[in-house]
């Protein structure tokens, strides 16, 4: 199958529009998909259940191995299982929103779901399957061999928009602060922050639709699958 060995990284700020469009790729290209963000939410997710405080990193040190997770790959049911639990809901909520960035910081953390990230691409890949992985570090840290990597961007008050109604009419102003603090946060830490890789094509999705973003890397995929 010429989709065979391929990853599609897919790495950009909250709210650029990744996830529809890396849902949107996958289902297109008949590729496996794999949100690394709703890992990272899910530990987050773990911690305040299990009253760890998310802004002591040694205490979330102390416990990132102990969540047990389990990420669907299906880019038309995604789901992200801790511990049995089914969390896709509870994973999106203000809480986790605000408590996720200081979690993803935490190098423990970090090495504990690359290896997860790894594992799970290598698997999809040893079946026979191409896969679309979104995040922030994908290009850069995950998969730096992906034959294609895509970094997204989109104006704040765009994304504010297009979050704001995926959750339903919440506030824009409100929701464009969080989302810009997230930035700051994810592109500011140390350990596998949020940066361009190299070699990423840079989509601006601001006037485009979804559909049109999709096609865009569809193409790509199109263009890297071409031989020579
Ligand atoms: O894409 P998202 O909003 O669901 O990501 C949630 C948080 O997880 C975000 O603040 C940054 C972090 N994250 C990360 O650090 N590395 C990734 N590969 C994916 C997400």
């Amino acid at each position: 199958s010429p989709s065979a060995t391929l990853v599609i990284a897919v790495d950009g700020t909250s709210g650029s529009g990744k996830s529809s469009t890396c849902r949107g790729v996958a289902d297109r290209l008949g590729l496996a998909y794999l949100d690394t963000g709703a890992q990272f939410r899910a530990v987050t997710w773990w911690m305040l259940r299990a009253g760890v405080d998310v802004h002591d990193a040694d205490a979330v040190a102390a416990r990132a191995h102990e969540p047990r997770l389990v990420s669907g790959t299906d880019p038309l049911a995604p789901t992200i299982v801790v511990d049995g639990e089914d969390v896709s809901g509870p994973i999106r909520t203000d809480e986790v929103n605000a408590a996720v960035s200081p979690v993803a910081v935490v190098p423990a953390v970090r090495t504990r779901l690359l290896e997860l990230q790894r594992s799970i691409i290598a698997g999809v890949l040893a079946e026979g399957r191409g896969i679309v992985v979104e995040g922030r570090d994908i290009g850069s840290v995950v998969w730096p061999d992906a034959p294609v990597k895509v970094y997204l961007t989109a104006d704040p008050a765009a994304r504010a928009a297009r979050r704001s109604a995926e959750e339903g009419g919440s506030d824009v102003a409100a929701t464009e602060q969080s989302l810009l603090a997230r930035d700051a946060i994810d592109s500011g830490r140390t350990t596998a922050p949020l940066v361009r890789a190299d070699g990423a094509v840079e989509i601006d999705t601001t006037p485009y639709t979804l559909e049109q973003v999709v096609s865009q890397v569809a193409a790509l995929a199109a263009g890297a699958r071409a031989p020579g």
